[in-house]
């Protein structure tokens, strides 16, 4: 039984930072963010949007694309680690969207149901679905990715922000890709990246109390976090080996999509395997010497023509976009098979090596089907990608401190209505309107 991703969709917010933009007001040094990480700018969620509102307008177009509505699946499950309730799915707000814009409002035969490990929860949506279907072979599953990527102002994560939301529908003898039952998994309890409950201490009637807060931003250490992800990077790559017996090394894939926190992620870091599969041992060197033989390997052309011809074609849409959270290593599949189109690439196999904070990476193999490009609509795809909204560094600033007003962008999508504040058996309700104007409202540059 072949099982796989039978179709996929996106939904990529309009609200745009160049990341030079950034650079020049932060004082850094534009070419460490350009050359360096690889970034061009990155996209930002509008004051009337969220993980809900982005996902819903995904699966809409997803659906809108294979013509079948929600009743016709079995199952939605979301990744995200920017949920907006501790209790209450994302999943059943987007459910209960589609279902009213079908102008229904009633229960539904599909189970909704979110998954949280930091990025790659999506991941393990979907495989979890994928077992579903290999399981039941006449269902289908839609997995969603959603979530955005906000850090502290001026911290180093900052230059990396994103967002975006993707949905993907599982099924039996899919038309774009089956994916391999084998699955390399490392997990271990760090805390390189994470979103504790913290509490703030107040006064309330003369009283001292804590309250409780999640803050959007995550506690992390960058670098601590990268050698965190090496580790559980290889470590699945080479569980992923012994579980698939037929696989030899990295020459095996045609493609490479790595979860990218940021554009050169996966070429910075897949080295390690590089330099291990190609018996390049660095002659026991250690520290700084490591460090600088390391470099002269990463420079070699060997390397290089492995990065443009494997790593490369998934990082195209993420240095336009940033980090997507749950949805990054999605955003570089879409990156690589639209990139395969252009190109006119003959691809067939596909490394996946997803990662998510605190940690956990899983390495797995697709395989894209005869004929794939008929069923992949890139056009319709990449279409929301451009006709942007580019805001200057102080509007940015006053969009991240939750300072601004009005919407920056009014769009074919769905979008906040209302945050509940007044009835208190319904406070911090969140309802959604499907907006059709497809105009800019500001183009703030
Ligand atoms: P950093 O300090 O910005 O950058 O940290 P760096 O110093 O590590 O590297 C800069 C690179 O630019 C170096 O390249 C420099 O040489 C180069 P290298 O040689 O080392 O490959 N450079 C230049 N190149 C050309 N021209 C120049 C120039 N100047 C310097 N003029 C870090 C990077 C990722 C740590 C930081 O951005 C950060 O803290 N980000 C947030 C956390 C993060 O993304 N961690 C990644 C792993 S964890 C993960 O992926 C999970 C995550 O997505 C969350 C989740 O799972 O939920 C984050």
């Amino acid at each position: 039984m072949k099982v796989g991703i039978d179709a996929i969709q996106m939904y990529i917010p309009k609200v745009v930072l160049p990341i030079e933009k950034l650079a020049i007001a932060r004082n850094i040094d534009a070419a460490k963010l350009s050359k360096g990480l690889g970034l061009e700018a990155m996209r930002l969620t509008d004051i009337d949007e969220d993980v809900v509102s982005m996902g819903t307008t995904a699966v809409h177009r997803l659906l809108q694309q294979e013509n079948i509505t929600l009743s016709k699946v079995d199952r939605l499950y979301v990744g995200t680690e920017s949920s907006i309730d501790n209790s209450k799915p994302v999943a059943s707000y987007i459910l209960q969207n589609i279902v009213q814009l079908d102008g229904e409002n009633k229960s539904i035969d599909c189970d909704a149901v979110d998954f949280t490990f930091a990025c790659i929860g999506a991941v393990d949506a979907l495989q979890n679905c994928l077992d579903y279907i290999r399981l039941n072979p006449t269902k289908k599953a839609i997995v969603v990715a959603t979530d955005f990527a906000k850090y502290d102002l001026a911290s180093t994560g900052e230059y990396t922000q994103g967002a975006g939301a993707f949905a993907v529908l599982v099924s039996a003898d899919p038309k774009i890709m089956t994916i391999d039952q084998e699955v390399g998994v490392a997990t271990r309890g760090v805390f390189d990246f994470f979103k504790p409950k913290q509490y703030i201490e107040t006064t309330q009637n003369n009283v001292k109390v804590k309250l409780p807060v999640v803050k959007d931003e995550p506690v992390f250490d960058g670098q601590y976090s990268n050698e965190c992800y090496i580790n559980q990077i290889s470590a699945a790559y080479e569980k992923f080996k012994t579980e698939k017996a037929a696989f030899n090394d990295a020459t095996d894939w045609d493609l490479i999509c790595m979860h990218l926190p940021y554009c050169f992620q996966g070429r910075r870091t897949f080295i390690e395997i590089f330099i291990k599969e190609n018996l390049l041992l660095l002659e026991n060197a250690t520290g700084e010497n490591y460090k600088e033989k390391l470099r002269s390997v990463v420079k070699s052309e060997a390397y290089q023509n492995f990065v443009q011809e494997k790593i490369a074609p998934s990082e195209y849409l993420s240095a336009k976009v940033g980090n997507c959270y749950t949805g990054s290593i999605f955003l570089g599949l879409i990156s690589a098979l639209v990139n395969s189109i252009q190109q006119a690439n003959s691809v067939k196999t596909i490394g996946f090596i997803g990662y998510g904070s605190g940690s956990k990476s899983k390495a797995f193999q697709g395989n894209l089907v005869e004929n794939w490009q008929e069923n992949f609509d890139a056009q319709s795809i990449m279409e929301n990608f451009e006709d942007l909204v580019e805001i200057d560094f102080e509007t940015y600033e006053k969009l991240h401190k939750n300072q601004l007003s009005q919407a920056l962008v009014n769009d074919k999508t769905f979008r906040i209505e209302k945050i509940e504040a007044e009835n208190l058996v319904l406070v911090g309700a969140r309802y959604y309107a499907y907006k059709e104007v497809d105009k800019k409202v500001a183009s703030i540059v």
